[in-house]
């Protein structure tokens, strides 16, 4: 039953798999939290492991860059192999002043410029929203784990390169950071009746021009691992 993206066994996944964007990341997170890690997936080096965190199964997969590609992996863990809650574990670029390199915050909504979710056919402009209950799991493991957590929108974009200028409005609109995959795991999940939360840590920020070095970015980025992963066994 594996997929043209995906060659795990059936039952290869735990029920809650954390999602970095980067197979290299996914390799780290696995690596250095999961006990016993196995590798059940490498279809285009796309990495997923299922291990287990303080006793309990836990998988973690890549979902490589923007909604399509987050789209196809979602869909499959929760259709193909019974998951049933997705937590990615991104980075994102901040739009506020106030939130420094390396810090977390959580997606209570993702807006988004894109055209994911007309596969629907709503006829409405859908809000994709995180689920309650990860994302208060994630509230209260960021706590416990002394992190602030701003918990907020965020701004899904298809581009990096924003031509348009559309990060400045939805900065204007209280929007916390951009990134590139949440609207479309919330659509995925919400379609298929599933649960996910998007948690980001800051690598830029737009309005400081700042940017962490590939150095920071892997020692700072442990904080949200941590919190995905006491949110995934709570
Ligand atoms: N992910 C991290 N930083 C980003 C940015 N500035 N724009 C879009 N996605 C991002």
């Amino acid at each position: 039953m594996s997929t043209p993206h995906n060659s795990a066994a059936p039952g290869a996944f735990a029920k809650t798999v954390l999602m970095p964007g980067d197979p290299l990341r996914s390799q780290f997170i696995a690596e250095t939290f999961l006990e016993n890690p196995v590798l059940v997936n490498n279809v285009r080096g796309v990495q997923g492991y299922t291990g287990a965190y303080k006793g309990v199964p836990v998988s973690v997969m890549a979902s490589g860059m923007g909604m399509p590609s987050i789209g196809i992996y979602s869909h499959e863990l929760y259709t193909q192999y019974g998951v049933e809650n997705i937590i990615r574990v991104g980075s994102a670029g901040a739009m506020r002043a106030d939130l420094e390199l390396g810090s977390v915050v959580a997606g209570q909504g993702a807006c988004t410029n894109s055209s994911f979710a007309d596969q629907y056919e709503l006829g409405v402009h859908y809000a994709p929203i995180a689920d309650f209950d990860l994302l208060m799991a994630a509230v209260e493991s960021a706590r416990e784990l002394g992190v602030k957590m701003p918990v907020g929108n965020l701004y899904s974009s298809d581009t990096f390169y924003d031509a348009a200028g559309r990060n400045d409005r939805m900065k204007k609109m209280g929007v916390m950071a951009v990134e590139m995959e949440a609207a479309a795991l919330y659509c995925t999940a919400a379609f298929l009746g599933k649960r996910a939360l998007a948690i980001c840590s800051i690598s830029d920020n737009l309005v400081l021009g700042t940017e962490l070095t590939p150095q920071e970015r892997q020692t700072t980025f442990t904080n949200m691992m941590k919190i995905g992963l006491e949110a995934a066994v709570k």
